[in-house]
């Protein structure tokens, strides 16, 4: 078996403001769009995705807390509604996914080898956050490319956050050598807002972009800063500011998924695409991307030997009618392709 890859990473963020302006079949509530210049930088990331042709799609969620160690998703397939808490007026997803289970599980065990205390998620009726679940459908709509989901310990936040910050690094070597191990083609995703103050009032109107902007500038100069570093690929200076920008901005990379996908990446000091910007109920929301095939870091698809089919993720006909490649047209806000 070739050595797994890594092939891509992505800051992917789960405002569920993004899938409620799309208006694809899984979400009950419908609007009249919003928020297209994050939905648009998504497109990138689908297509960039259908290019790199991965056999698997990792993603670590600030939303699916684990008082106690870091768990990963451990039944092949999970299926149900998924409410936000803070937004059930805008996400109420049906969902329909499969699981890397043997991924998932040498991760773990690497995790523990690692010091982490680690546990498989074996609930057939556990409920996926929306986190995870925003993050996934916003990358890959058609759901037909088996996932890894790991929570997000609350270790930042009981800890310092630079002891947290540590053990997120120790999880993301423990990912990258179970992939490596079992010869995965695989995308990370960074499930998270960077500055992550909100207004505190809704919009009559939840998508009137007129009431959307920085929540204060200095919010925004802040996420300006991180993103300026991380296009010129001065990636230790973003991991030396972490902490700090944690702390003025109220960063949703607390949680780990940031410091989680560049482990896992090797941290690799390169700059990185933005694909667009936004604010969300004033947070500020990057979609940003690490193509390794670009330097030579991982092997582009026409030359790797694929051990299935791309787009055979199912192993069979989903039990759900929404399940299983029927989504990517959906959205009527925004144009002919996935949105
Ligand atoms: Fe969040």
């Amino acid at each position: 078996m070739p050595k797994g890859e890594i092939v891509a990473g992505f800051i992917a963020p789960h405002p569920p403001h993004l899938v409620y302006g799309e208006n694809p079949p899984q979400n009950e509530p419908k609007s009249q769009g919003g928020w297209e210049q994050l939905r648009w930088a998504y497109e990138k990331v689908r297509a960039k995705i259908d290019e790199l042709q991965p056999d698997v799609i990792l993603v670590h969620s600030p939303h699916w807390i684990t008082q106690l160690g870091h768990h990963f998703l451990g039944i092949e397939h999970l299926a149900g509604k998924s409410v936000d808490p803070i937004f059930p007026n805008l996400f109420r997803y049906t969902y329909d996914m499969n699981v890397d289970v043997e991924l998932a599980e040498a991760a773990c065990q690497n995790a523990k080898d690692l010091g982490l205390v680690s546990k498989m998620m074996r609930n057939p009726k556990f409920r996926v956050d929306y986190g995870t679940i925003t993050s996934l459908h916003l990358a890959r709509p058609q759901w037909d490319i088996p996932v890894v989901g790991l929570s997000a310990n609350n270790s930042p936040y009981y800890l310092t956050t630079e002891e947290g910050f540590e053990e997120m690094d120790r999880l993301g070597k423990a990912t990258r050598k179970a992939i490596e191990d079992l010869g995965r083609r695989a995308v990370v995703l960074c499930s998270a807002t960077m500055s992550h103050r909100h207004f505190q009032e809704e919009p009559d109107v939840p998508e009137d972009m007129s009431q959307e902007h920085p929540y204060s500038m200095e919010m925004y100069q802040w996420d300006m800063k991180l993103i300026d570093l991380m296009r010129r690929g001065e990636m230790q200076k973003v991991h030396d500011l972490l902490p700090q920008f944690v702390e003025i901005a109220f960063a949703e990379f607390k949680a780990g998924s940031f410091t989680w996908m560049c482990s896992a990446m090797g941290y690799p000091e390169l700059p990185g695409e933005l694909l667009g910007f936004g604010n969300v109920i004033g947070t500020g929301n990057a979609v940003f991307e690490w193509d390794l095939t670009k330097f030579g870091l991982a092997t582009p698809a026409s030359e790797w030997k694929h051990s299935r089919p791309f787009n055979a993720g199912r192993p069979s006909a989903p039990s759900s009618p929404l399940g299983g490649g029927s989504f990517g047209g959906a959205g009527p806000s925004i144009g002919a392709t996935a949105r």
